[in-house]
């Protein structure tokens, strides 16, 4: 096991009725002005906007409110929620919403402490000294933003997808309630899991050894999420599989399945690529880029995806055939995301053939014109990634 730091700092606040206690929290982390910060219309319409706004109201909390966040988020409403915060002398950033809303909300915590251009600190031009305090009240089972240190923005100028990490924007505290998830689309539902299964397979597909309880809480949450997405997309009120997501989301994401190794991240950064170019849900070009990229790289470790295809996938260990086996757990990945409804090609990703011409602009954009390769299973060029564009095709 290789030495590392383990840091989560969220106050995780989990179950029924957990958003009553919004102002209190908001009080006890030094709020006294927030943004409330939202998405489309899902917070509004299930009545969780208001009875975050009614309890803030009676806790004697100040409060203004930004909506409008969409999935892939933007940089200009970050730049108007920048210009709101400083305007109304906001002191916290509250996030009701998913992992689009959370990540809006910190990009708009980094800029409004900054004297220059927010995005700079995506493109790594510079590195923020500060941060508001944010915090959310999560309402998917996906990205784990509610207790990461990452946040994902879209430049719409050129549209470019960058993520951002740094330990200060980690959310003071996450309020998550499985009920608040019942009105999730089928769709939504499975590419959240998809998400969270890739947040921890990004993590597993490793070289490193010496990892056998880190293995074994990623490989029990794996199996755990994929059971219990099943039971919610057939009975979308299974309050019981509901919070199986809901904490698996946030454990596959908090640092807790990297302790100790050394992760990959090449398909998030391959299908970043996809939802900047085609506005795509990140979770299901999650499972069109993962079946490529496990064909192209399992050789540089076959034990590991035997291991995987055992102990996650249930394929019977074929001894006198490793690479079999191998591969009988990517296709065995292929069915379950095809019972979950999720797509397998981009084609179906994106609904028309994707051309070249776009394949080798998104694997040159992800490699910086081929100057920073990909992923640590492998480490893959701009032609790697052009390959396993192709194969996902
Ligand atoms: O906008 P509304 O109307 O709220 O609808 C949303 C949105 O259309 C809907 N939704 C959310 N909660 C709902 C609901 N609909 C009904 N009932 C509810 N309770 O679901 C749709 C997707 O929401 P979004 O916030 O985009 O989903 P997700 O949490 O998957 O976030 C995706 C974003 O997170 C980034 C992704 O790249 C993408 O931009 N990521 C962020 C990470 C992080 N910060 O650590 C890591 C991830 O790997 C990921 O890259
Ligand atoms: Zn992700």
């Amino acid at each position: 096991m290789k030495d590392f730091l383990y840091y989560t700092p969220t106050e995780v606040v989990f179950g029924k009725e957990s958003e009553k206690k919004v102002a209190e929290l908001v009080l006890k982390y030094g709020g006294h002005k927030v943004l409330v910060h939202y998405g489309g219309k899902s917070a509004k319409k299930s009545g969780l906007l208001d009875e975050v706004c009614d309890c803030l109201q009676k806790g004697g909390i100040d409060f203004v409110t930004l909506g409008g966040v969409v999935p892939n988020p933007r940089l200009s409403l970050v730049h108007q929620g920048i210009d709101i915060v400083r305007r109304e002398k906001i002191d916290f950033l509250l996030a009701v919403g998913g992992g689009s809303v959370i990540d809006s909300a910190k990009a708009i915590a980094y800029g409004a402490v900054y004297d220059g251009e927010v995005w700079d600190f995506y493109t790594g031009k510079a590195s923020p000294k500060d941060c508001m305090p944010v915090a959310c009240v999560l309402t998917i089972p996906a990205a784990g933003s509610e207790m990461s240190e990452s946040s994902v923005i879209t430049n719409e100028d050129g549209d470019i997808k960058l993520g951002y990490s740094n330990d200060i924007c980690r959310p003071k505290f996450a309020i998550m309630n499985p009920e608040r998830t019942f009105t999730l689309p089928p769709y939504q539902t499975a590419a959240g899991v998809t998400d969270i299964m890739m947040h921890t397979m990004e993590r597993y597909f490793s070289h490193d050894d010496d990892m056998t309880l880190t293995d074994n809480i990623a490989e029990a949450i794996l199996r755990t999420m994929k059971e219990s997405v099943h039971a919610v997309l057939e009975n979308p009120t299974d309050y019981r599989n509901r919070a199986q997501n809901m904490w698996g989301g946030s454990l596959a994401h908090n640092g807790l399945t990297g302790c100790g190794l050394t992760g990959d991240w090449a398909t998030h950064q391959i299908e970043h690529e996809l939802s900047a170019m085609f506005d795509a849900t990140h979770g299901a070009g999650l499972a069109v880029i993962w079946l490529s990229w496990a064909k192209y790289v399992y050789k540089e470790n076959i034990s590991r995806f035997v291991k995987f295809a055992v102990n996650v996938m249930d394929v019977p260990n074929d001894f006198t055939d490793p690479e079999g086996t191998a591969l009988k757990g990517i296709e065995r990945m292929r069915t379950f995301y095809r019972s979950i409804g999720m797509p397998t090609t981009i084609h179906e990703l994106i609904g028309r053939e994707i051309t070249d011409e776009e394949i080798q602009e998104m694997a040159r954009k992800c490699t910086l014109n081929d100057t920073v390769p990909q992923g640590n299973f492998k480490v893959l060029r701009a032609e790697d990634i052009v390959q396993i564009y192709r194969m996902a095709r």
